[in-house]
């Protein structure tokens, strides 16, 4: 089967920094491809890349078959973008902006009224859409420009982090309504920092850092590759927490994480519960809590690149240092 989306090698440079250095991804037609990675990844630049927006410098990628350059005149008829398409006027009301891309996009008035109604009522606007823009707040706002993402019905849709921002609910009309376009045929890029919504929505990830792609795959894949499991430790007694870290971090060969109650760390061979289990009594410490659970993908992403997902640039700085094994 042809892929929806595909590109090969793409690189991209802003004078001395080299932002995409050889990114390659493909999705199939009605999937959904998630795009992870710490910030300044190189996700927008993907995603533009992808949207016709900005050419790159070299490699390739075709969207539907077409050439995101040389033919991107093409492309544009066939995909939908968050925020930067969508070109949201502030003085218009809701209705109005909706209606108005629908008409730019060719559709007869009655269709595109139609259409805007639909969409409103889709992202829960009704109300709101008799306002201005202007008047919306950030989250409604970030609503309007996904409902004028779909008005033209893309067969490919880019979201570059569409649900930052959003109130749980919102996230999940948003979730709702991508697995009815994929439903529907549509294919979706979706990049994200809520590891959660990688799980709930991606086929496929691919995960970038600086520029290039370190891991891809199916999100239970990923999950397997990393290392499978998660021993979770919480003592009765606070003070019983660096002892328990020690004993766990000795056992399971890896550096424990030490939490506000939980003492967690990733062990490869579940054998090693029973071997924490004795430990413990022999040190005399009462555990209040014990558990081994499937690794998250929030721990395979930190696995993978050293960061979290929903760390601050600032944090990231700190962590870029080279830390021995
Ligand atoms: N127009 C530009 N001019 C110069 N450098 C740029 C430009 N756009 C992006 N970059 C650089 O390219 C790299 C990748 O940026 P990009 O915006 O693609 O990252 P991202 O993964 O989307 O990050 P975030 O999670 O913060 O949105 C960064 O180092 C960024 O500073
Ligand atoms: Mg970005």
């Amino acid at each position: 089967m042809p892929y929806a989306i595909r590109a090969e090698g793409l690189e991209k440079r802003f004078g001395e920094t080299l932002a995409l250095d050889g990114v390659s991804l493909a999705a199939e037609p009605g999937t959904v491809l998630g795009v992870l990675g710490p910030n300044g990844a190189g996700k927008t630049t993907t995603t533009r890349i992808l949207a016709t927006l900005t050419a790159p410098t070299a490699g390739r990628a075709e969207v539907g078959g077409y050439d995101v350059v040389a033919e991107a005149h093409r492309v544009r008829r066939l995909v939908g973008l968050t925020g930067q398409y969508a070109g949201v006027d502030e003085m218009l009301t809701g209705f109005e902006n909706l209606l108005l891309l629908g008409r730019l996009v060719g559709m007869p008035r009655r269709a595109a009224r139609a259409r805007a109604a639909e969409l409103l009522d889709r992202f829960r606007l009704t109300e709101a859409g008799e306002r201005a823009a202007k008047t919306y707040s950030g989250g409604m706002r970030r609503r309007l420009d996904l409902a004028a993402s779909l008005v033209a019905r893309p067969r490919v849709l880019f979201l570059d982090e569409p649900t930052t921002g959003l109130d749980p609910r919102s996230r999940g009309d948003l979730w709702d309504v991508v697995r009815e376009l994929t439903g529907d045929g549509v294919t979706v890029l979706l990049t994200t920092q809520y590891l959660e919504e990688a799980d709930q929505l991606a086929d496929d990830l691919v995960v970038i850092d600086r520029g290039r792609v370190i891991a891809d795959g199916p999100p239970e894949q990923l999950k397997a590759q990393v290392g499978g499991q998660v021993l979770e430790v919480a003592p009765v007694r606070a003070a019983d927490r660096e002892a328990v870290a020690r004993i766990v971090g000795e056992l399971a060969g890896a550096a424990p994480e030490v939490g506000e109650a939980l003492v967690s760390a990733p062990v490869s061979d579940p054998a090693v519960l029973t071997a924490v289990v004795r430990r413990l009594d022999d040190a005399g410490i009462t555990v209040g809590e014990m558990s081994l659970r499937k690794a998250s993908l929030d721990e395979v992403f930190l696995a993978l690149t050293g960061h979290r997902a929903e760390e601050t640039a600032a944090t990231d700085e700190q962590e870029t240092e080279e830390v021995p094994a």
